[in-house]
C-alpha cells in the first residue's frame, strides 16, 4: 500500500495499491491501461475520498523549450512541470501573457484539462496544442487548440471516453503584441500601465491573502465551479437577492460566483468532522482536521442541497473527487 497524504494537496489519509510515476515515454510504452487506472500531476486538483484499489500513474515528465519568433515565442513544456515556475520562469524571460495565472497550484499537463484561469485570463489563450499519449492504443497524437474543445473549467480531456490519454506536454505561444487584463475587480487598484511583473506580484499577492496555502492548511482550491444559467433564472434570482454579482458571458447566458451563494447562505462556517468551509474564500472547502473522505462529501453535499433549496441553483464539483475504483460522477 503506497500513501496518498503527501500525495495531494487536500492531504485525506488514505492509501493506494498501485503507484506508478512515469518519468520518460518509454515507462508508458509498457504500462497496460486498466478501467481502474488514474492518472495524478501534482494531486491538486483531486481528493482521494477513500483507499484507492486502482493503479495510480504519476506524470513526471520534464524539460521546457523556448523558441522565438518573429511574432512571439513557442514555449513547450513537459506536463510534469510546475506550472507556477513555468509562470515565473517566462515573465522573468520578458515573456507575457501567464502573469494573472501566478501561483495556480498544479503541473502544466493538469493546465488544459481544467483549463485553468484566474482574474479574467484562461490558459487556453495561450494554448496552441497538447501532446497525449494513448495508453490503450499506445500511440502518441497531437491535439490542436480546437480539438482540446476548451471552455470555462472544461476541455476534452475531462471526457470519461478520453481519461486514457496521457498528457506528455503543451505547446503554448505567447505573442509578442502582449496587453494587460487589467478587468477583474481584484486588479482595479493598478495603474493602467502595470507591467507583467508588477500584474505577478499582485496576484500572488491576492492569492496569499485570499486562498489558503494547501501547504498549511489542505485544500483543493475551488471546490465547485461558478454556476452558468440561463438569462431569465438570473433576473428572478436578481429580484429576490439584490446585489448578487453576475457576470454575463458572451453566449447571452450568465455566471453567478459560487462564493456568494455559499456565503451569503450562512454557509461559511460550516464544518464536518475535520472539513471546514475556507473562512476567507466560501468557495474552497479545507481539511482542518484529518477530514476523512465521508467528511467532505457530507460537507459538500450539504452546501449543494442548501444552494439548490435557496436559490434553485446547482453546483457542480469542481475538483476531482475519487472512490475506491475511480473518478466518482454524479
Ligand atoms: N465572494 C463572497 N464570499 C467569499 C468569497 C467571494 O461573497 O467568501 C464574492 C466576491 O466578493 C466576488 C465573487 O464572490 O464578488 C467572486 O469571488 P472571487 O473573485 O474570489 O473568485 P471566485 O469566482 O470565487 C474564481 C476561480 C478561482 C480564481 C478566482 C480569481 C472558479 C471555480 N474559481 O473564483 O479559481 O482564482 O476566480 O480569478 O472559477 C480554482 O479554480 O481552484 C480557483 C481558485
Amino acid at each position: 500500500m503506497f500513501p496518498l497524504k503527501q500525495k495531494h494537496s487536500f492531504a485525506v489519509d488514505v492509501n493506494a495499491k498501485q503507484v506508478i510515476e512515469i518519468d520518460s515515454i518509454g515507462a508508458l510504452q509498457s504500462l497496460v491501461w486498466k478501467n481502474d487506472t488514474y492518472i495524478l500531476g501534482e494531486g491538486t486538483n483531486t481528493i482521494f475520498t477513500e483507499d484507492f484499489n486502482g493503479q495510480l500513474i504519476i506524470n513526471r515528465l520534464s524539460g521546457i523549450e523556448i523558441k522565438e519568433s518573429e511574432t512571439g515565442w513557442h514555449v513547450y513544456a513537459a506536463a510534469g512541470e510546475n506550472w507556477h515556475k513555468l509562470v515565473v520562469k517566462l515573465i522573468g524571460l520578458g515573456i507575457y501573457g501567464s502573469e494573472n495565472l501566478a501561483l495556480i497550484p498544479g503541473s502544466v499537463g493538469a493546465a488544459p484539462v481544467q483549463n485553468i484561469g484566474a482574474y479574467g485570463v484562461e490558459v487556453a489563450t495561450f494554448i496552441d496544442r497538447v501532446e497525449v499519449y494513448d495508453c490503450k492504443l499506445h500511440v502518441q497524437t497531437t491535439l490542436s487548440h480546437e480539438e482540446c474543445e476548451f471552455a470555462y473549467r472544461d476541455s476534452i480531456f475531462k471526457r470519461p471516453a478520453h481519461w486514457h490519454w496521457f498528457i506528455t506536454g503543451v505547446h503554448f505561444f505567447f505573442p509578442k503584441a502582449w496587453q494587460a487584463v487589467l478587468g477583474y475587480p481584484d486588479l482595479a487598484s493598478l495603474a493602467s500601465d502595470a507591467t507583467a511583473e508588477q500584474i505577478m506580484s499582485h496576484v500572488i499577492k491576492i492569492r496569499q491573502q485570499k486562498l489558503p496555502d494547501p501547504a498549511r492548511v489542505p485544500n483543493a482550491g475551488s471546490f465547485f465551479k461558478n454556476p452558468v444559467i440561463p438569462q431569465a433564472d438570473c433576473q428572478r434570482l436578481q429580484a429576490d437577492f439584490p446585489g448578487i454579482p453576475v457576470f454575463l458571458q458572451a453566449n447571452g447566458e450568465c455566471k453567478l460566483a459560487a462564493a456568494w451563494l455559499i456565503d451569503k447562505a450562512g454557509l461559511k462556517s460550516l464544518s464536518v468532522g475535520g472539513a471546514a468551509v475556507h473562512e476567507r474564500q466560501a468557495l474552497v472547502l479545507v481539511n482542518r482536521n484529518n477530514a476523512s473522505g465521508a467528511d467532505i462529501l457530507s460537507l459538500a453535499e450539504h452546501i449543494q442541497t442548501n444552494v439548490r433549496e435557496r436559490y434553485g441553483v446547482e453546483l457542480e464539483p469542481e475538483v476531482r473527487l475519487l472512490n475506491d475504483y475511480g473518478l466518482i460522477y454524479s
